[in-house]
């Protein structure tokens, strides 16, 4: 497994179900990678182009955005951690949100893949985040916690497993809570429970070129995970060269 305390932050650039073989040329014809080699830059386009990708590839990490908890047999259309590993993959995503609205995904869910990825060799950047109800009812905290309780597996510690804070109502919609408050709520994943002090914790949701340097200079924040900003190539490269 790759070692996650070679990096001081990661960026993770999640393509969602977008790109094609035109679009992974011309995005790594022009993607500069920073000279600084401790940013860890983490791509990850749909499974379908991920070996094309990986024949691409240009120093960046690749990772999946998603896969089953099973090894093998009657799951069809699922793709296995086996499979992810024969193609030298070294990142997963893990229950994010939109898995988790659109395709009903549970905590178990979550636990079940991040171990099998773990027993893999395979890093887990596992999703938690409150919705906007939760939110206005000041749920998140309970929400997080609950998320971290059930979703991350006892085979999970920091040095093999990624937190992904994304606050479900911020995704894609240009929304973002204020910096403090995300410095205040990756503090409460870090310390409310001593297991998860040295996980490294990225912010997701509407990251963009013109936030991204204080999201990710905030001192509980370990870097990002960006959706449609990632999709454009010269915001993407602002973003990690920043
Ligand atoms: P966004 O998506 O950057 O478009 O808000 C982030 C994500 O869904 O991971």
């Amino acid at each position: 497994m790759i070692n996650l305390d070679n990096f001081s932050s990661y960026f993770v650039a999640n393509w969602k179900l977008n790109g094609n073989f035109k679009f992974i040329d011309d995005y790594i014809e022009q993607l500069k990678l920073p000279e600084d080699e401790t940013k860890c830059i983490v791509i990850c386009p749909t499974s379908i182009h991920l070996e094309y990708m990986r024949h691409r590839n240009n120093n960046f990490y690749l990772g999946a955005q998603n896969v089953s908890q099973h090894l093998k047999g009657p799951f069809t259309g699922e793709i296995s951690c086996n499979s992810l590993r024969e193609l030298n993959i070294d990142f997963c995503i893990v229950g994010h949100s939109e898995r988790r609205q659109n395709f009903k995904e549970t905590n178990e869910d979550v636990n079940l893949k991040s171990n099998e990825l773990i027993k893999n060799n395979i890093v887990p950047i596992i999703c938690i985040g409150e919705t906007l109800k939760d939110k206005e009812s000041g749920k998140t905290n309970d929400t997080l916690a609950r998320q971290l309780e059930e979703g991350v597996p006892d085979s999970s510690n920091g040095k093999n497993t990624i937190i992904a804070y994304e606050p479900v109502w911020a995704i894609g919609s240009g929304l973002t809570p204020t910096f403090e408050e995300i410095d205040k709520t990756h503090d409460f994943i870090k310390n409310h429970n001593s297991k998860f002090s040295h996980y490294k914790i990225i912010y997701g949701g509407s990251v963009k070129a013109n936030n991204a340097k204080e999201i990710t200079s905030l001192s509980n924040v370990n870097g990002a995970l960006i959706g449609g900003a990632s999709l454009m190539v010269d915001e993407f490269t602002m973003i990690i060269q920043d």
